[in-house]
């Protein structure tokens, strides 16, 4: 009898790793209060859905469709994406806690922080246990008022999330009155010349294949370029040598349709498909994560996300470390011949005219962002966020993989067979 313990205890551990292994879902959460509809549709579009997902200690303040429907009548979704974002901490913060802040006034972190795009302390919120019970919430800018208070408790799951609705949007200064991204923003060929993509962008030119990334800017296109370094790296094959063809399904492979920034290439687990993938999978990309990053793999090789040279929705352009080789057209032979057969399938026409959303010059904005300060605000009490516990959590966030889980498996039947033996 005593032999079936460690068995108990193996199924145990599975199902404690099976139930870890699940990470919360903030659509699902919203989705049995229809008065936070228009907010959860929001996070959706903006793909800050995937974003909290990802994270393992997260604090998300709703607006009701009331407060929602005041900042959407007004503002672009560019904006939108903004707003929400500052209202998503990066802290747990149940009622309880709301009401124990020490020395009653806190700053915290927010995820609008992370973007690079907000200046000085604008992306922190500052949180204070004001007199009678009341909670309010504000920016940590300087001279900034607590314009919105605690409304209710939605949701928590302890220490992972907490969900909770605040009376009205916290509103960092300049955040409402940033311009909308306008077309001159998305001239990729200027984008990618800027951030250090001169190959990769004279390439997209001379194959014409920037006609078919351009025709796909309104509906969503996320877009892995090479660095100049990534041309030169040995590894890389002989590229004078490939067909027409297969250089049109090479750049086609380096862009998805679609709107996938970090935190959704980070929530991703089934096979990206590529402007090049035609269904049969040949032509898809795959991901890893681990902490804050993102590494692609195409079966022939892997390349970190090294840089985001932009992300407004619904465009997001990466820089990435490597050339992508597509198994399709490169063997794993340490001498990669290009596929001998002239593609047909797999590269679909690249002539699509484009729509042409594109203006003429690009504009100075268009330019990456200084990296923003990541200092805590000098303001900040000694409880203010503290950036290493966040990279903790963000690392702990990281999915367990399916090979890791299995030698982890391997191991606990391993001690448990062998402890069976001894006794
Ligand atoms: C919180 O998340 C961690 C890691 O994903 C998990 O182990 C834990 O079970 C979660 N807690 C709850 C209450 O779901
Ligand atoms: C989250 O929940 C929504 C709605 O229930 C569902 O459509 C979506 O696929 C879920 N996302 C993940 C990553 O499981
Ligand atoms: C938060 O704002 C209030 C009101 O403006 C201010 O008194 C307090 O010092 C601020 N808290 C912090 C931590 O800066
Ligand atoms: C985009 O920028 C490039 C410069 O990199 C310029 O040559 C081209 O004309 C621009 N395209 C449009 C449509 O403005």
């Amino acid at each position: 009898m005593s032999a079936l313990r460690p068995l108990h205890l193996l199924l145990f551990s599975l199902g404690v790793l099976a139930i870890s292994a699940k990470a919360h879902n903030i659509t699902e959460i919203l989705s049995g209060f229809p008065q936070y509809s228009s907010f959860n549709s929001y996070l959706s579009q903006t793909k800050l859905d995937d974003e909290i997902n990802s994270r393992q200690t997260i604090t998300c303040l709703v607006l009701d469709n009331g407060a929602m429907s005041a900042l959407t009548a007004k503002h672009p979704l560019s904006v939108i994406k903004n707003v929400l974002s500052l209202l998503v901490l990066l802290d747990y913060y149940d009622p309880a806690k709301l009401h124990q802040i020490s020395k009653g006034t806190t700053l915290t972190t927010t995820l609008y922080q992370t973007t690079g795009h907000a200046p000085g302390n604008n992306g922190f919120v500052n949180i204070t246990d004001l007199q009678g019970g009341k909670v309010g919430f504000g920016s940590a800018a300087p001279g900034s008022k607590l314009e919105s208070s605690y409304a209710k408790s939605v949701k928590q799951i302890p220490y992972n999330i907490s969900v909770l609705q605040i009376s009205a949007p916290i509103i960092a200064p300049g955040i409402l009155t940033a311009p909308a991204p306008s077309a001159s923003d998305f001239n990729i060929t200027a984008l990618l010349e800027k951030a250090g993509c001169k190959t990769f962008a004279s390439l997209l030119v001379t194959s014409g294949v920037i006609k078919t990334y351009e025709s796909e800017l309104e509906k969503g296109l996320t877009v892995f370029a090479p660095n100049d370094e990534a041309f030169k790296d040995d590894d890389v094959p002989d590229l004078s040598k490939l067909t027409n063809a297969d250089m049109v399904a090479l750049l086609q492979y380096h862009a998805s349709a679609g709107y996938s920034p970090k935190g959704t290439l980070k929530t991703t687990k089934d096979p990206i498909p590529t402007l090049a993938s035609n269904g049969a999978g040949k032509f898809d990309l795959t991901t890893t994560t681990a902490g804050d990053e993102v590494t692609l793999h195409t079966g022939v090789d892997s390349s970190r996300i090294a840089e985001t040279i932009l992300d407004s929705t619904p465009v997001v352009i990466f820089a990435v470390d490597s050339v992508l080789l597509p198994k399709a057209l490169f063997s794993k032979s340490p001498s990669p011949a290009p596929a001998p057969e002239p593609v047909t399938g797999p590269s679909p026409s690249p002539a699509t005219p484009a729509p042409a959303p594109v203006a003429e010059a690009p504009s100075p904005r268009a330019a990456s962002p200084p990296a923003p300060p990541m200092d805590t605000p000098e303001a900040a009490p000694a409880d203010a966020p503290d950036s290493s516990a966040n990279s903790k959590a963000e690392n702990d966030a990281v999915h367990v993989s399916a090979p890791a889980l299995f030698s982890l498996l391997m191991i606990i039947s391993a001690t448990v067979i062998s402890t069976v033996f001894l006794f």
